[in-house]
């Protein structure tokens, strides 16, 4: 009897004892006097890529897929319910698309046969179906050609899912040449999948060209702009840069498919329609009706970017196409062009009034510079291919523009040949920026929060231009935005602002995905055609975007950095502007953890804030119907003195703002 209550004994002692080494083991500290280094303003920032209907169906707000015929095959889109395209000769009416043969963009048209005004009609499906709101207006125009016939009115109506009429204008065509008109239609319901249909009034034959609709309520109310709700969404997160416009769409499966920015300026019409290289690349999300209006081209990335107060960063072809598919290279003897496309990009960003190139920017409205400071050579490219190419570019923008600095590529991986070979390579070559980009597991995130501790500090900087865990593997169809990627990341940034001497800028990839039309998950932000919602990987992003201060400070425990001790993960900043302490603290175990935090050097108010971030379990995610359910919530905390005494919930982020006197 005795013997057993000694042991009862015994055993309490040592669980005691473990709770009192527990809790000595989550002691931290904080040196809040001394600034370790400066935190960039580029830290956080986005990267647009023209993947998952990013750009067309997306962020541009155009509602008619293939609106002026171009697509390969120039009718997809569009159909003719009462047509039989078989047939010399329909009772309604036949289109057929005519090529425009002297001209080099928007070669075609339509030409359209009306034989019975009640029978004709010609529909266009939008991208995977078009949105609208009850009472808000969307404004039409195209340009029509009268050629033949009685043809007196265009019937424009938003059709639901029965046919239903909701909402309707018409045009007075009036001329044999062609001519812009404009309408408006104001949508008496909501729907997600409305569609548009044109009919006619008369009988003949008439030419239909650029046939566009846009909402009215765009972003800043520009006409023919962008998503309000997806700037919205960017802009939230102060983004300190903008990178655009790829990722793989930037090399093109061959070069003659590489995005070329002077193709994607000007007036929209003329801008060459293409396809679009995540069209049929992924064979799980095949998307054959992909392709790029260019509508949302480098002027526009460059007014979104001040629009958003992000630092424009154009990524560049470097003459060679995606090395995951083609490869094809341009011979080093005629690299000019590609060179010279990106002294010229400079020259359209920054040039003064006098110069070739600023004088366009000029002429679509940008008198003033768009302040370009950064320019990528290539995306993800490898090999020794890649470091002869970037040379080339290196020697003439530094020749020219000797203050921009080059960002340079790393390759698809963070580590293995390919990688160590490029960082070697361009290291030799000074460069100023390496990009890295990783799709990895949410445990590696987690173990890899150290991975900056020893760059070399006096070496490129780090631009961890892509990354985002993967809840099932890189590119698998099944990966979720859930909550354990989410923390994984989290924990992951606090090792890349711990090391901000190094790492200057970061971004998450890819940014936003159409939620019937994607090719690649998990993405940052989802959307349908009437709303969007931030994932939890959006609301971590935000988190320290929002709260990334000006000057790194130390947390530690035990003298030694927090990076995954018990667990937990941390990184502190001040911020000298706004007066603030901030603690990031992730919680990646399954309990929660009481933390005594002591801030040392400064006098400090006795309540701070605290945003909390967390899920109910490792795959929780958010939702249309739950578009907020994992975001940061508020509340008030007390200070004894300079300590903290904080429970950080089990699988949490947690800021801690607290002010200085
Ligand atoms: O973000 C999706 C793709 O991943 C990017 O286009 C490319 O750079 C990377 O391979």
């Amino acid at each position: 009897m005795k013997q057993n209550l000694f042991i009862k004994i015994f055993l309490c002692g040592l669980l005691l004892n473990g709770i009192y080494t527990n809790a000595q083991k989550t002691n931290l500290e904080v040196n809040v006097s001394k600034s370790i280094t400066k935190i960039q303003p580029t830290m956080y920032g986005v990267f647009f890529e023209d993947i998952n209907f990013a750009a067309d169906g997306g962020l541009y707000a155009e509602m008619i897929k293939n609106r002026s015929f171009e697509f390969e095959l120039p009718f997809l889109g569009w159909k003719e319910p009462n047509s039989d395209r078989h047939k010399l000769n329909t009772e309604s009416g036949i289109a057929k698309i005519i090529q425009y043969s002297q001209k080099e963009t928007n070669h075609n048209y339509c030409r359209i046969t009306v034989n019975n005004a009640n029978g004709y009609e010609l529909i266009n499906e939008g991208f995977r179906g078009m949105g609208i709101k009850k009472n808000l207006h969307y404004n039409l125009s195209l340009k029509a050609a009268k050629e033949s016939g009685t043809i007196s009115k265009i019937k424009i109506q938003f059709i639901g899912k029965d046919n239903n009429v909701l909402g309707e204008t018409s045009i007075t065509p009036t001329s044999n040449d062609w001519t812009n008109y404009t309408a408006q239609l104001t949508a008496t319901a909501t729907e997600a999948k409305a569609k548009i249909k044109i009919t006619f009034e008369g009988t003949g034959v008439i030419k239909l060209d650029m046939i566009s609709l846009f909402p009215e309520d765009t972003w800043k109310g520009r006409k023919n702009g962008l998503r309000a709700d997806l700037v919205q969404l960017l802009y939230d997160l102060k983004p300190g840069f903008l990178r655009f416009p790829g990722g793989c769409i930037v090399e093109g499966k061959t070069l003659a498919e590489r995005y070329q920015w002077k193709k994607s300026i000007g007036n929209v019409e003329e801008r060459e329609t293409m396809i679009n290289r995540w069209n049929i690349e992924l064979s799980h999300r095949q998307a054959p009706d992909y392709f790029q209006s260019f509508g949302l081209g480098f002027f526009e990335y460059f007014q979104l970017s001040e629009d958003i107060g992000a630092s424009p960063m154009p990524i560049l072809s470097c003459g060679m196409a995606c090395q995951f598919n083609t490869g094809e290279l341009v011979p080093m003897d005629q690299l000019d062009p590609y060179v010279q496309d990106a002294l010229d990009l400079i020259e359209f960003a920054n040039g003064d009034l006098n110069t070739v190139w600023g004088k366009v920017r000029n002429e679509m409205g940008h008198p003033k510079p768009f302040n370009l400071k950064f320019i990528g050579v290539g995306n993800e490219q490898w090999g020794p291919d890649y470091i002869d190419r970037f040379k080339v570019f290196q020697k003439a923008i530094k020749e020219k523009y000797p203050n921009i600095t080059i960002v340079s590529g790393t390759g698809p991986s963070p580590d293995g040949d390919y990688f160590d070979y490029g960082m070697t390579e361009l290291k030799k070559l000074n460069v100023e920026i390496l990009d890295e980009h990783y799709y990895k597991d949410p445990a590696w995130f987690r173990k890899n929060v150290t991975r900056y501790d020893n760059y070399d500090r006096k070496g490129p900087k780090v631009f961890a231009g892509e990354y985002a865990a993967q809840s099932v593997a890189t590119v698998s169809p099944d990966n979720k935005n859930n909550w354990e990627c989410a923390f994984s990341e989290a924990a992951f940034i606090t090792g890349m602002e711990r090391n901000a001497e190094v790492v200057h800028l970061t971004s998450y990839a890819p940014l936003l995905a159409h939620v019937d039309a994607w090719q690649w998950t998990p993405d940052l932000i989802w959307f349908n055609n009437l709303e969007s919602y931030g994932t939890p990987n959006y609301y971590v992003q935000k988190l320290f975007s929002n709260n990334k201060g000006t000057d790194l400070i130390s947390i530690t425990k035990d003298g030694k950095a927090i990076t995954g001790q018990n667990d937990l993960f941390a990184s502190a900043v001040k911020d000298m502007n706004s007066k603030e302490v901030i603690l990031k603290i992730v919680n990646a175990a399954s309990s929660a953890q009481n933390v005594s935090i002591d801030l040392k050097g400064a006098k400090l108010n006795p309540n701070g804030t605290a945003l909390i971030l967390k899920g109910d379990g490792l795959n929780d995610e958010n939702s249309f119907v739950s578009a907020t359910k994992i975001s940061p919530k508020e509340s008030e905390f007390k200070l004894n003195g300079s300590k903290i005494q904080f429970s950080f919930p089990a699988y949490s982020v947690t800021v801690l703002k607290i002010k200085m006197k």
